[in-house]
């Protein structure tokens, strides 16, 4: 007798979107409901998103679009990005508006974010911290050209998120768990100019599992004095209710009160006249009417329209949400599951007479206390890893908090006992007070699990000196390195150390390698290709 066996779930998000299992499955249902062939109970799409999502055509999402993203480079300004995507079905040019670092910040990479926004599936179109208003405005104006189409049916999606919906025990961005802060330890010594923690977060019964490569997600909390100057300057009671919580404690965790967002303005423009109308209404628009847009966090924006009293719940309602950090975790599993480490550098500047405080960084740099909870996951890695034989050689350049991951893979390493060689240049600016982990790193390299560490102090001497010089100067052993096998791993700054070590590494393929400067842009490439050159830059 013969029995009727479901169809397997096509695999449509790549094996390397960073995604846990539970994700990528739900994810999978998700868009196989999107493109069922049936129909049944289907509403119809719009052209752009039968365009995107149907199948039948040359890819997955039944457009002409051939898979290439040019502008798939954070170092490229929005407007060359936008340049790059001209022509291109409306879901590309959404992801070219994204900062394109693939960070998961906003729970996806760029490309998964915003495929879900065209299937009307994400509503929320300033999720990309690192794009800011810039892609948020950008977006928002993609999004007009949406249309009114209805929304896919959520028949459509319900049979295969009802089946493979993670399960609400997994810690995730939207469902993270609740960790204890344990530690923060000085990563500098006395005298440097930055300030930079060692942190230890406590997971025990946390449900929160990961792997090296991973990143860590937690929420941080407003600096109460901000919220408060907040509260007096809207000249409003800080208990005012706002669904079953008080200002103040909405302004605490619920919203950022960093880049003040157009919507604010916007507010702003309708409880104002005259000149300050327009002027509310130049900055909603992106304008910058007397120079100071890039200065006007919350607070100042309040400051610059003195006498305004939105209503407390209007006002909040114009606010960005306040939204995770993520940070590369620095420890391994292997030597303890239930705790996680991370170097964290603090942010903190002046602008006029304010210190602008960054609110994950000095939330724990100093804000929270010991034993206190944390919300927190784990951000899965996007192709970031020790590769899977232990024998491999691996190369690691990690400036300043770059270094976090690497010392995550050389505990994980000497717990593993792994064969493989491990060869870290680490860079800051000064040897005297800024080179983290030293004594772990000597005890690693008298141990023999830290073959070779190569420094770059960037201000000890007259002229600055980086990773990638100190790259350039044994260039011919990391060629050998290269021609043995060894994966290279880059993490850290990704608006500038990123693209110069990988220029390095090029001029080193091809100085060291003999090919023309053509094949070793085309070495680099494969090795990317082939899982053996992979970033983690932000
Ligand atoms: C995958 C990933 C891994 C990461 N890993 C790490 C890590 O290991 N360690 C680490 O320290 N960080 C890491 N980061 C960065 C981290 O997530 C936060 O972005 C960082 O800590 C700042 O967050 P914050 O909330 O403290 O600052 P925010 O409140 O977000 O403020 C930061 C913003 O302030 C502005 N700003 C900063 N300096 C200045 C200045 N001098 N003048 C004017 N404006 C300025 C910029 O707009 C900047 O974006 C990582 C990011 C990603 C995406
Ligand atoms: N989103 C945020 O707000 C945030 C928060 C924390 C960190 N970050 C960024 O994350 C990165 C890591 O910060 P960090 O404090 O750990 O260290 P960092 O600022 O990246 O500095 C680490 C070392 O890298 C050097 N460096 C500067 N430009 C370089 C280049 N083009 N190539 C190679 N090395 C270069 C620095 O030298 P000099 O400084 O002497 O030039 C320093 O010696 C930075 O880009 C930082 O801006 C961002």
């Amino acid at each position: 007798m013969s029995q009727t066996v479901a169809p397997p779930i096509p695999s449509l998000v790549p094996e390397t979107a960073p995604f846990s299992p539970e994700q990528r499955a739900w994810l999978n249902g998700f868009f196989a409901g999107l493109v069922s062939l049936d129909g049944a109970g289907v509403t119809a799409l719009s052209a752009e998103q039968s365009a995107a999502l149907m199948p039948g055509g040359a890819n997955e999402f039944g457009d002409s679009d051939d898979g290439s993203a040019p502008w798939h480079d954070q170092t490229l300004a929005l407007t060359e990005r936008m340049k790059l995507a001209d022509g291109k079905p409306l879901r590309r040019r959404m992801m070219a508006a994204m900062a394109q670092q693939d960070c998961g910040q906003c729970g996806y990479n760029c490309e998964d974010y915003s495929n879900l926004i065209v299937a009307k599936k994400e509503e929320r179109l300033n999720l990309c911290v690192p794009g800011g208003k810039e892609t948020a405005r950008m977006l928002k104006s993609l999004y007009e050209e949406l249309g009114k189409a209805p929304a896919p049916s959520p028949k459509v999606a319900a049979e295969p998120i009802a089946k493979s919906a993670p399960a609400p025990s997994i810690p995730s961005r939207d469902n993270p768990a609740t960790g204890t802060f344990l530690t923060r330890t000085r990563l500098n010594k006395p005298g440097s100019q930055k300030e930079t923690w060692h942190i230890e977060i406590d997971l025990s019964d946390t449900g929160i599992a990961y792997t090296v490569g991973d990143s860590f997600g937690l929420f941080p909390v407003n600096d109460p004095a901000l919220v408060d100057a907040v509260i007096t300057a809207l000249d409003a009671p800080a208990n005012f209710p706002i669904g079953g919580r008080t200002l103040r404690e909405v302004l605490i965790d619920g919203v950022s009160l960093s880049p003040a967002p157009d919507m604010l303005f916007q507010l702003y423009s309708y409880l104002t006249g005259g000149a300050r109308r327009q002027k509310a209404k130049a900055l909603a628009a992106g304008e910058d009417p007397d120079g100071d847009a890039a200065t006007l966090d919350v607070l100042a924006a309040i400051e610059k329209f003195p006498g305004i009293r939105p209503d407390p719940e209007a006002f909040i309602e114009a606010l960005d949400p306040l939204q995770p950090r993520l940070y590369s975790i620095a420890s391994s599993p292997t030597i303890d599951p239930t705790r996680v480490a991370l170097t964290v550098d603090t942010v903190r500047y002046k602008i006029a007479k304010r210190t602008r405080l960054g609110v994950a960084s000095t939330f724990l740099a100093g804000r929270i206390r010991v034993n206190a909870p944390v919300r927190c996951y784990v951000q899965p890695a996007h192709a970031f890893g020790l590769p899977a034989d232990p024998q491999t050689p691996i190369i690691m350049i990690g400036p300043g908090t770059g270094v976090a991951p690497f010392r995550a893979f050389l505990h994980e390493r000497m717990a593993t006992k792994a064969k493989g060689r491990n060869w870290l240049f680490f860079g800051h600016q000064h040897s005297a007070t800024d080179f983290f982990y030293e004594d772990e790193f000597a005890g690693m390299k008298a141990k023999g699990v830290l073959t070779r560490l190569s420094l770059a102090w960037s201000r000890d001497g007259e002229e600055k000196f980086y990773v990638q010089d100190r790259m350039r100067e044994v260039g011919r052993d990391l060629w050998h390195w290269l021609a043995d096998g060894a994966h290279v791993y880059v993490c850290g700054d990704g608006k500038r150390m990123a693209k110069d070590v990988e220029r390095a590494l090029v001029d080193i393929v091809a100085q060291h390698g003999a090919r023309s400067a053509d094949q070793a842009i085309a070495f680099v490439a494969d090795l990317r290709k082939q899982g053996r050159y992979q970033q983690d830059v932000y």
